[in-house]
């Protein structure tokens, strides 16, 4: 079976996903607040509105026309961005299913996944809610197989100790995402994306980045 791919159209992360993301799976970007996901979410967008339509489910009021126009996106571009902006976990359950029904779609983005999740969650509902997080990660899952496009989801971290952090969300997540790319901040401008898990690719393997006035740029070498 030959896996195509959706190119993020800058080198350095083609580079670190030997070509781009894959189709039919789940690709998880997780990292802290400012690490650069939604960045990536938009750049995904635009080159796979070279192919058709693009669903983008937005928890977080994450996506900004600015930042899409500074990365080269159009009016017209945006016309085939089918936009969801649910404000509660159910509302999230409500914006997937509507997915299904949509011919020409290229690529899902659901950013963030578990925003949503994490206001509804505590200590009496998390099975029932997690129960919830596994089912729409299943259907996400069954979707990118059937259309054989890809979906991305973000997600975010919380510190378990000063040098541990964890994935909201823990192994439901882990476990629905094919691909996991964990992005940091290395620092005030740089940032790491790190493999770690592909099926495909070496965990470990890095680059660094920059978040530029235009996208994404592979991270210059410093000169001390
Ligand atoms: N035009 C720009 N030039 C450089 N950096 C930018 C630009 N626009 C946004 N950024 C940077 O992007 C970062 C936020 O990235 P974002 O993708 O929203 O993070 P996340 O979704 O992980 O919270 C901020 O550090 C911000 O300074
Ligand atoms: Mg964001």
């Amino acid at each position: 079976m030959l896996i195509e791919r959706l190119s993020s159209k800058t080198k350095v992360l083609d580079e670190l996903l030997s070509g781009g993301i894959e189709n039919g799976v789940i690709t998880n970007f997780y990292g802290p607040a400012g690490s650069g996901k939604t960045n990536i979410c938009l750049l995904f967008t635009l080159s796979a509105l070279k192919k058709g339509k693009v669903a983008y489910v937005d928890t977080e009021s994450g996506f900004s026309t600015e930042r899409f126009f500074q990365m080269g996106g159009t009016k017209e571009d945006l016309q085939n961005v089918i936009y969801e902006h649910p404000s509660n976990f159910q509302e999230q359950e409500l914006s997937l299913q509507k997915l299904k029904n949509i011919e020409g779609l290229s690529l899902i983005v659901v950013d963030s996944f578990v925003s949503l999740y994490r206001l509804l969650l505590n200590d009496e509902n998390i099975t029932n809610i997690n129960r919830e997080l596994a089912g729409q990660m299943a259907y996400l899952s069954n979707l990118s197989k059937e259309k054989k496009i890809p979906v991305i989801i973000t997600n975010q971290v919380y510190n378990v100790n000063s040098n541990e952090i964890e994935l909201s969300g823990r192994d439901v997540v882990k476990y629905w995402s094919k691909c996991l790319i964990e992005i940091k901040k290395s620092d005030e401008n740089r940032r790491l994306a790190i493999i770690r898990k592909h099926r495909s690719q070496p965990e470990g393997k890095k680059v660094e980045f920059e978040l530029t006035a235009t996208g994404i740029e592979k991270a210059k070498f410093k000169i001390f």
